[in-house]
């Protein structure tokens, strides 16, 4: 299997209920490496860039309220299929439909307010990780 990298937020929901720590905990249990992390407030132009390809949907202005709404911890994860894996710990973007044991299903409490985000293809993964990072901030791991 491909060594990937990924990019995830621990959205607003997540950071206000001090669910960093249990996030965190899932992916290094999982086998993934955080490989960057930083914390940051996203302004209202930064999460209409970074949501772009949302853009005419209905749920996107309030997507965008709610990802500036308070602070997020963007993170790089690297690993073997780093990608898919991540999703599958992460689960369903709608916490109804997620499966038990994912983070949406154990803690999320709406489909906007579903404490993660990770990118869902390596292309759209390269276009996350540089609007969170330069490379020299990444740090891989052996
Ligand atoms: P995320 O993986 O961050 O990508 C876009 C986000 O839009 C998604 O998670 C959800 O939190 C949010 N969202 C809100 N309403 C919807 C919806 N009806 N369908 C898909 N995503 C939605």
């Amino acid at each position: 299997m491909p060594v990937e990298r990924t990019l995830s937020i621990v959205k607003p929901d997540g950071v206000r209920r001090n669910q960093i720590g249990e996030v965190y905990r899932r992916f290094e249990g999982a086998g993934l490496r955080i490989v960057a992390a930083r914390m940051l407030q996203l302004t209202t132009s930064q999460a209409e860039l970074f949501y772009e390809v949302h853009r005419g949907r209905p749920f996107y202005g309030d997507l965008v309220r709610y990802m500036s709404s308070g602070p997020v911890v963007a993170q790089v994860l690297e690993g073997e299929d780093a990608i898919a894996r991540n999703r599958q710990i992460m689960g369903a973007t709608d916490p109804k439909k997620a499966v038990p044991g994912t983070i949406r299903a154990d803690l999320a409490e709406s489909i906007e307010a579903n404490v993660v985000h990770g990118s869902d293809s390596p292309e759209t993964a390269v276009r996350e990780i540089a609007f969170f990072f330069s490379t020299t901030e990444l740090c891989p791991r052996a």
